[in-house]
């Protein structure tokens, strides 16, 4: 029988359990598929805690994205034979060597990306693709800040958002990550453990401050998010690495400047499947071309899934992270 990683209480990384697993043949539009490369994702951590309950309840098999090949298809499934290289980003169920998953999330890999890129950039690309073009347009000569810049979403942003022609700021932990996030499009990054980044902001920006924040740390950070914000500038509160950010009254949002603020999820901008074509596509069509490159900082076998999520938990990470099968 083939393996996953499958949790059965929420908790630590030590619920990941390495075990068999019944997979099944697929049912109606389902495709079974043989992994080959599976990308680590923050999100896969508020699963395993519980802070996102997890769609069919316990137990359940986590991860958020993988390439692999198709190894047989369900009734009425078209566009996919077996031998398709594949990849999709889907809520959960993707540390496993072999998973089902209904034919509508796949998308068919093109020849020049590998299977370890789109396993590592499906899910974070397009979160990508979605936050620059579609939540926020950027557009050139727009100021961009992003927390976490040298995250696995942070590498990907942050060269896509150059080549849009923004100023790009980021934030970062250590003087490693600063370096790494200005070798991906960042044209200023902030230690912000140890700089006030509202003033560093107001420095770089001449006090003009910044059209969009992006903020996936949440607690620590959106506060200070709102004030690098010029009048009517946009807040994305799109994660929250660091702990859920507490309940506020919306008059803030007017006090610091008639902002806008939105909560936005992935599942949502490829809901339809149009739109995950859409933002395949253009992900596929930067990083083909070399203006986003997607280098794997990391990868650990699937079964030390519980290793990897420590890692990027406790922020030992940068960029992105495969598991292998
Ligand atoms: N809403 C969506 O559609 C969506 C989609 C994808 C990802 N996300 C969110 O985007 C964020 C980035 O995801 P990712 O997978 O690329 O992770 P990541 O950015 O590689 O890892 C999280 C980073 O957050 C920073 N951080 C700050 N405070 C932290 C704390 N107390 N504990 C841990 N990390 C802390 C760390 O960078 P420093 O050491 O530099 O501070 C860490 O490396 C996550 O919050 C994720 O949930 C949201």
């Amino acid at each position: 029988m083939p393996k996953a990683i499958r949790i059965h209480e929420n908790g630590g990384p030590e619920v990941l359990k390495y075990e068999e697993v019944e997979v099944g043949s697929p049912g109606e539009g389902q495709v079974l598929i043989r992994q080959t490369a599976i990308g680590l994702n923050f999100i896969d951590i508020y699963y395993r805690t519980g802070l996102y309950p997890a769609p069919g309840g316990l137990p359940f098999i986590p991860g958020g994205e993988a390439a692999g090949v198709v190894e047989a298809v369900g009734p009425n499934v078209s566009g996919f034979e077996p031998g398709d290289r594949v990849a999709h980003a889907a809520g959960t169920g993707s540390y496993a060597e072999k998973r089902l998953i209904a034919a509508d999330r796949l998308v068919k890999l093109p020849q020049n990306i590998s299977d370890q890129q789109a396993a590592g950039m499906m899910l974070k690309g397009m979160t990508a693709e979605y936050l620059l073009l579609r939540t926020f347009k950027v557009k050139p000569g727009d100021t961009v800040l992003y927390h976490a810049a040298a995250g696995g979403v942070g590498l990907i942003l942050g060269q896509w958002a150059k080549h849009l022609g923004a100023t790009v700021i980021g934030t970062a932990s250590s003087a490693e990550k600063i370096e790494l996030a200005k070798a991906h499009g960042f044209d200023h990054v902030i230690n912000y453990r140890d700089t006030d980044f509202v003033a560093a902001v107001r420095e770089i920006t001449g006090g003009k401050m910044c059209d969009v924040v992006y903020d996936s740390v949440g607690k620590d950070t959106y506060l200070g998010s709102l004030d690098c914000l010029r009048p009517m500038g946009m807040f994305v509160t799109f994660g929250q690495s660091s702990g859920a950010i507490p309940p506020f009254n919306t008059g803030l949002l007017a006090q610091k400047g008639s902002l806008f603020m939105t909560r936005p999820t992935l599942f949502t901008y490829i809901a339809k499947r149009e739109d995950l074509e859409k933002s395949a596509a253009a992900l596929f069509d930067v990083v083909g071309r070399g203006i986003v490159k997607i280098n794997i900082n990391q990868t650990y076998a699937l079964k030390d899934a519980g290793k990897a999520q420590a890692d990027l938990e406790s922020r030992r990470t940068t960029g992105t992270t495969v598991l292998l099968p």
